[in-house]
């Protein structure tokens, strides 16, 4: 019962509104987990509850066995955290910014010392430490946000979408260094609604929307049980509206949508047999097949299904 995150039953809600419905996930130590789901799914709701921003309506946490409401301090003593977008004050440097987070976590200066070193390295800002914050790009301040996030040495991290809002190469950068961080063993808890970078970083997750857990497991197990349903014909040429209505009637096929220059999307209700039945009669028929390929991975129309489905 020491996992490193344990909720129970938890639950928000505002007003009469319930952002976070009654979540039972456990994440296990030493693992990268994402907490994937879209805009306004209850991820930073429930990351709030879990560092003891908010108060959950019903259900507890415990982070290492403790209970975030009632031991607050206790709980999140091996917690480092990065809740939203930080900001700092521009006219401080990362060594000043690091010294406030030392200070406030009883650190003495020789050991401040030698993490705030440690930490600027592990997020590749070695050489910026005394220069103005006000200078730094987003994907910097973001970087010296997790360095103070680690400063303690936690052994859990728990980040609310640590990319948002940062360019392809301030993703990337941040990506690396949650990548390098559970190389450590760390165990890391990410929020994302991108699939790509969960499936990038993560060894398991859990996705979440209109605040239901939909699915989580392990990312083999998930792209396992992800069975892919839509996919692209591509003919020579484009199809008329016979053809394209015949391909929508064959058994199994759901629906086929001309997309232009002779591709055709076709939604399936099956699994693979599914897929061959329908190959083997649109090549059969005569009709100029050269490709026919799932739109996207499994997984991610899995994601963009199960999205689908809550929405209504
Ligand atoms: N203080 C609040 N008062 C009322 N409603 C709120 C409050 N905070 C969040 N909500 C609502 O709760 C729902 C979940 O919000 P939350 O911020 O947890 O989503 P999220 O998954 O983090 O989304 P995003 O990807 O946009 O950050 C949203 O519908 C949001 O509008
Ligand atoms: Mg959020």
């Amino acid at each position: 019962m020491t996992e490193p995150i344990v909720m129970k039953g938890l639950g928000k809600d505002y007003g009469t509104f319930t952002a976070l419905g009654s979540l039972d996930l456990t994440i296990p130590a030493g693992t990268c987990f994402g907490f994937l789901g879209p805009n306004g799914a209850g991820k930073s709701t429930t990351i709030k509850i879990l560092t003891n921003l908010i108060r959950p309506s019903r259900g507890q946490a415990a982070l290492f066995g403790v209970d975030v409401q009632r031991k607050p301090t206790q709980a999140l003593r091996k917690v480092g955290t990065v809740i939203e977008t930080p900001e700092f004050y521009g006219y401080l440097s990362p060594l000043e910014v690091l010294a406030y987070a030392g200070r406030l976590r009883g650190m003495s200066k020789a050991a401040l010392a030698a993490r705030s070193e440690a930490v600027l390295k592990t997020v590749k800002l070695t050489g910026w430490g005394d220069k103005r914050v006000d200078t730094f790009s987003k994907g910097m301040k973001q970087r010296l946000a997790v360095a103070q996030a680690l400063l303690h040495e936690p052994d859990l991290l728990i980040l609310d979408e640590p990319t948002s809002g940062l360019d392809p190469r301030g993703m990337a950068e941040v990506r690396d260094i949650v990548k390098s961080l559970k190389r450590e063993g760390r165990t890391i808890f990410m929020s994302s609604h991108l699939l790509g970078e969960v499936t990038e970083v993560c060894d398991a997750a859990a996705l979440i929307d209109h605040g239901k857990l939909l699915l989580q497991g392990t990312l083999d197990e998930l792209a396992k049980r992800a069975e892919a349903t839509l996919f692209q014909a591509v003919f020579l040429a484009p199809l008329n509206p016979d053809e394209l209505v015949w391909i929508g009637g064959l058994p199994g096929v759901k629906s086929a949508t001309d997309s232009g220059n002779g591709v055709v999307e076709i939604h399936l209700s099956g699994g693979p047999e599914v897929q061959a039945a329908v190959i083997s009669a649109i090549v059969r028929s005569g009709l100029p097949l050269t490709a026919f390929r799932p739109v996207g991975t499994a997984l991610e129309q899995l994601y963009l299904e199960q999205i689908k489905e809550t929405a209504q």
